[in-house]
């Protein structure tokens, strides 16, 4: 069976561009791959987090997972940091990493663009998510298309390493939807739909209120031709707000189209805020039930246990490879 990896940072309210782009995926993906899926708070730590609302966002990531629908017999779900070997492993590649490929990742580059100070720590983030996969032999990695250049360097340290150490890791494959691979801010479409944003309207948080949500798709910006046509590049605004329809509903991208030939705006407009409040809403209801029921922390408990024990075959490993004297 096929190794499946993946994780989200807990640094802000999840989105409706982290379920298109990677949370979907993982329902999806959990039936017939053996799957791992982290909130990755060391991660998140890159960037400065107040304590308490790390510690909120953290399990209200945890409990979106379940309340998404990923089955915790199926997956292990747990913390990055209760898995301590991501740490050691993610030191190691750090060591194989050079400064010129982490310095070209553009998710360094837009995060330290215009600061005084950068934290090192975000300039090695990509050698510790790296680690994240490489530790499990992962084939198969569901993100959106904003980490396919984080996902390159992680085949090339793959690659690196085996060609040093003789071969070892999996060569990981990225797995991006094709349709809504990058889910675009509801006032910009030239940015991408942001967790950590700081307007609030550009964003559909998925644990936002359905009321909030209508009315931020009914503000959502579009452009003046007023026809509903799947045109990313003439036609940003209408076809993001389309992909986000494609994705909460049955409906293909063709079928879309075909059922709003001749309208205008407004008509999509309100079904697509229908549409998604009646997706959020036994979403939000089921999110709840986890955080009331207590049933979290045991959760996250048996999942860090299953991925301990397949992160420390690997740790051990790779530290043989590189000469580490190991005890005995
Ligand atoms: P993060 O927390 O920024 O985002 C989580 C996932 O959501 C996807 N995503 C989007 N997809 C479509 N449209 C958008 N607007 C959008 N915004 C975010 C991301 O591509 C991602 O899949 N570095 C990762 C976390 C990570 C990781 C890993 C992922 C750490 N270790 C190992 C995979 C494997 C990140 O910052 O994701």
């Amino acid at each position: 069976m096929k190794r499946v990896l993946s994780g989200i940072q807990p640094s802000g309210q999840l989105t409706i561009g982290n379920y298109i782009g990677a949370m979907q995926n993982f329902v999806k993906l959990q039936h017939d791959h053996e799957c791992f899926f982290m909130i990755v708070d060391l991660h998140a730590i890159t960037v400065a987090q107040e304590p308490a609302a790390l510690h909120e966002q953290s399990e209200q990531v945890a409990a979106l997972y379940l309340a998404a629908g990923i089955d915790p017999n199926k997956a292990a779900i747990f913390m990055q940091s209760h898995v301590p070997q991501h740490a050691e492993l993610g030191w190691l590649m750090t060591t194989i990493s050079y400064m010129g490929e982490l310095e070209r990742m553009t998710q360094f580059k837009d995060k330290s663009e215009g600061k005084d100070s950068v934290g090192a720590g975000l300039f090695v983030y990509p050698a510790l998510m790296a680690a994240d996969i490489l530790i499990y032999n992962a084939d198969l990695i569901p993100v959106g298309d904003d980490q396919k250049q984080h996902l390159e360097l992680t085949r090339d340290l793959a690659n690196r390493f085996n060609h040093r150490f003789g071969d070892f890791f999996t060569v990981p494959q990225p797995y991006i939807p094709e349709v809504g691979a990058r889910i675009m801010s509801l006032d910009d479409a030239s940015k991408k739909m942001s967790k950590s944003s700081a307007v609030a309207g550009s964003l559909i948080a998925l644990l936002d209120d359905p009321a909030v949500i209508r009315k931020k798709i009914s503000r959502a910006k579009t452009d003046m031709e007023a026809v509903v046509k799947y045109d990313p590049i003439n036609k940003p605004e209408i076809s993001n707000l389309m992909s986000i329809y494609a994705h909460t509903s049955d409906l293909s991208i063709a079928e879309i189209e075909a059922k709003y030939d001749g309208q205008m705006y407004g008509p999509f407009k309100k079904d697509l805020a229908e549409q998604v409040a009646s997706f959020i809403e036994p979403l939000q209801a089921r999110y709840h039930e986890v955080r009331k029921s207590g049933e979290l922390h045991d959760v996250l408990k048996s999942g860090a246990e299953r991925a301990q024990a397949a992160a420390q075959q690997t740790l051990d490993e790779v530290k043989r490879r590189m000469g580490f004297v190991m005890p005995r």
